[in-house]
């Protein structure tokens, strides 16, 4: 992968995903060996937003790979609670890292802030934009289970706000992927994913039922209501809870089918189906480690 930044899946080709998962393969299977890969690597980790498995994958990769992590810690005790701008945090960031991960609450934030630095920018999660790092283990968790061509998978849940869900159907594009969208109609996909999708000859369906799909699918994945991100209380109100997946919902499911999330859920999949053989969301938690040290290494 021969970028600088990484700060949407729309910019990685499947040569860049395919080589990405390909080293976290190795990674996975022999952690251990990697221990003085990057002794000299410093990541800096800059979440503007709340985050448990970005920021901890990330952490635990670049200590997987002999390096360390600089901490901005929260919001409240930076000096962005001063009035400190994103763009004068970052320049100073710059020189006591190698790298930045930022997560924020704005859409763009990551763009803004590769603007000003030279070191690499990794967007961890912008407002309702985009995850790529969290679409990586994605599609690594995808290939174990079902395979990445000939897939059918449903994406359930959020579509409007669900960050996870634009960066993942942009680089579902460059796979041979029958992408089915199941969402009440107020949080469909932005017009914006849309249209890049219908460009990129993306093999699509919309849904409100997901009895409609459901028997076809090799993926469902599941996201929560990003109830964070509503302007207004009543309108989430409307949709919360609309879709619950537990044993009821998967009697008409093929006995393979992997259910994922990318996690926090709230009440989207029941705990009674954690210890089935659908439950994959812990695994797909887990692989952010090797995807993230994978990632770490192509951009150092
Ligand atoms: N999937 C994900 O981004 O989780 P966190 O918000 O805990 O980082």
């Amino acid at each position: 992968m021969r970028h600088d930044h990484l700060l949407t899946a729309k910019q990685l080709s499947r040569a860049d995903i395919e080589a990405v998962l390909d080293r976290a393969s190795e990674f996975a299977a022999d952690p251990a060996a990697f221990r003085e890969r990057h002794p000299e690597l410093l990541l800096a980790l800059c979440f503007f937003e709340p985050s448990t498995r970005t920021k901890m994958s990330f952490e635990t990769a670049a200590k997987r790979l002999g390096g360390d992590i600089v901490d901005m810690g929260s919001v409240e005790s930076s000096s962005v609670k001063k009035g400190e701008s994103l763009a004068d945090t970052v320049r100073v960031i710059e020189g006591y890292a190698d790298a930045i991960v930022l997560r924020h609450p704005k859409q763009g934030a990551a763009q803004l802030a590769s603007e000003y630095v030279d070191v690499p920018v990794v967007n961890a999660g912008d407002g309702a934009g985009h995850h790529p790092s969290q679409t990586l283990l994605d599609l690594y968790t995808i290939r174990e289970k079902a395979g990445l061509d000939d897939l059918s998978i449903g994406i359930l849940g959020d579509l409007k706000y669900g960050r996870t869900v634009h960066s993942l159907a942009h680089a579902l594009t460059k796979f041979d992927a029958r992408q089915h969208f199941i969402s009440p109609e107020s949080l469909k996909l932005p017009r914006s994913v849309r249209y890049d999708l219908h460009e990129a000859g993306a093999n699509v369906r919309e849904h409100e039922s997901l009895d409609d799909v459901l028997p076809n699918l090799d993926v469902l994945y599941v996201t929560r209501i990003q109830r964070e991100r509503f302007p207004d209380e009543e309108e989430y109100r409307k949709v919360a809870g609309k879709y619950s997946i537990d044993a009821e919902t998967l009697a008409r499911a093929r006995d393979d089918l992997s259910i994922m999330h990318p996690l926090p859920r709230v009440d989207e999949i029941a705990p009674e189906l954690d210890d089935t053989e659908h439950a994959t969301y812990f695994s797909q938690a887990h692989n952010g480690v090797p995807v993230r040290m994978a990632l770490l290494d192509s951009l150092l």
